[in-house]
């Protein structure tokens, strides 16, 4: 089945209690059981939920995957799978994730023994020398968040195999439509759900998707031991989201692309980080595993005056830390979304004071240019 099938019908069977087309939100705590040990399937909710199980199959069919998890937050997601390590186990992070990830492991991690090393996992063959006898994973997120970074994922799973490594990626900023990691040979997807999957800015969530069906039943076992779990309306969101997922992605892109553009020609921006762009040093990686180039743009202004400029003058675009909902956000990773990496790490990745970042709505792309326009043009000559 092709994509958009799969994102309507996987896991949205009719109710089988009404008949109801759409999956109902079962707000629900607990079930109840027909005789001691005789049950319908569902026991208490942190467990399982009906709505939640069909989200889980919804997302887990769209990244190829036979085993899905939802959490309340792409970080719980993204700590659920760290669980797969231990004490004494080392982990090759990419220098440039989100920084709730880098924070994770830098101030929670670290506490447990968990040792760690950053890498530019976008250059897959000097990766090798950060591999050590107990190195468990590696985790990628591609493109990176906000500098737009590439990693050939093929290479880097094929290379951390042969070490015995797993390879987890964090898809949010690409969402399944435009990348299926797994079918480059990455062991565990994860995703804010927040981002692109909800796609209405109106909930929190988090993913986990794979395989293996010895760390899935880890992974069930964490969600349910910690239950840090996905509500029954929030998965009910995240499952009507989905549905919409390819029309979304697909418009995310083209006014992307537009964006991308447009800045690149404009004379109060100094660069433009999109890998749509021939220009873009992973241009030709982008092109082979993605199906597109998605909504995220970030460019230099040049200073923190002509940042805040651009942010305090922008009126359609919503200055506010999130992305991938289907108005145009647009933030300064620096002070909001990477607060938490330090200032010289911050400056060697690009991140500078000047960086803006948009997450492109799907809003008439004429007017999406026309507020960016108007806004640069106020930083003065
Ligand atoms: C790429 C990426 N991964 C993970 C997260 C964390 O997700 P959440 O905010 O849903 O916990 C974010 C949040 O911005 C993100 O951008």
């Amino acid at each position: 089945m092709g994509f958009s099938t799969t994102a309507i019908h996987a896991g949205n069977e009719p109710d089988p209690t009404t008949g109801a087309v759409s999956v109902p939100i079962y707000q629900t705590s607990t079930y109840a059981q027909e005789s001691l040990g005789k049950n319908k399937g569902y026991e208490y909710a942190r467990t399982k939920n009906p709505t939640r199980t069909a989200l889980e199959k919804n997302i887990a069919a769209l990244e190829n995957a036979k085993f899905g998890f939802a959490f309340a937050s792409g970080m719980a997601a993204i700590d659920a799978v760290l669980k797969l390590v231990k004490g004494g186990d080392h982990v090759i992070l990419g220098d440039n994730t989100y920084g709730g990830t880098y924070r994770l492991f830098s101030r929670i991690l670290s506490n447990y023994g968990v040792e760690f090393d950053l890498a530019d996992t976008s250059d897959a063959p000097s990766l090798e020398k950060y591999f050590k006898p107990n190195t468990k994973m590696v985790f990628v997120e591609t493109p990176t968040n906000p500098v737009m970074t590439v990693t050939d994922l093929k290479a880097v799973a094929s290379l951390a195999h042969s070490f015995g490594a797993k390879v987890v990626c964090d898809n949010t900023f690409m969402s399944p439509y435009l990348q299926q990691p797994i079918n480059f040979g990455v062991d565990i997807v994860v995703h804010s759900t927040t981002k692109y999957l909800n796609g209405h800015s109106d909930s929190v969530g988090g993913f986990v998707a794979l395989n293996d069906e010895k760390d899935a039943e880890w992974i069930g076992f964490v969600q349910n031991s910690i239950g840090a779990i996905l509500s029954p309306f929030d998965s009910f969101l995240v499952l009507r989201g989905t549905k919409t997922l390819a029309v979304r992605m697909e418009a995310h892109d083209r006014n992307g692309r537009v964006v991308a553009n447009f800045l690149t020609e404009h004379p109060k921006v100094q660069k433009v980080y999109y890998p749509g762009l021939v220009s873009h040093p992973q241009h030709e990686v982008a092109s082979r595993q993605q199906r597109g180039f998605g909504g995220m743009v970030s460019f230099e202004t040049g200073s923190l005056k002509n940042a805040k400029t651009v942010l305090d003058n922008v009126k359609l675009c919503t200055l506010g830390e999130s992305l991938g909902g289907v108005e145009s956000l647009i933030s300064h990773p620096a002070s909001m979304t990477h607060a938490s990496v330090p200032e010289e790490t911050r400056n060697k990745l690009g991140i500078t004071d000047g960086l803006v970042r948009v997450s492109v709505g799907i809003e008439d792309v004429e007017d999406i240019i026309s507020d960016l326009d108007q806004a640069l043009a106020a930083t003065g000559a």
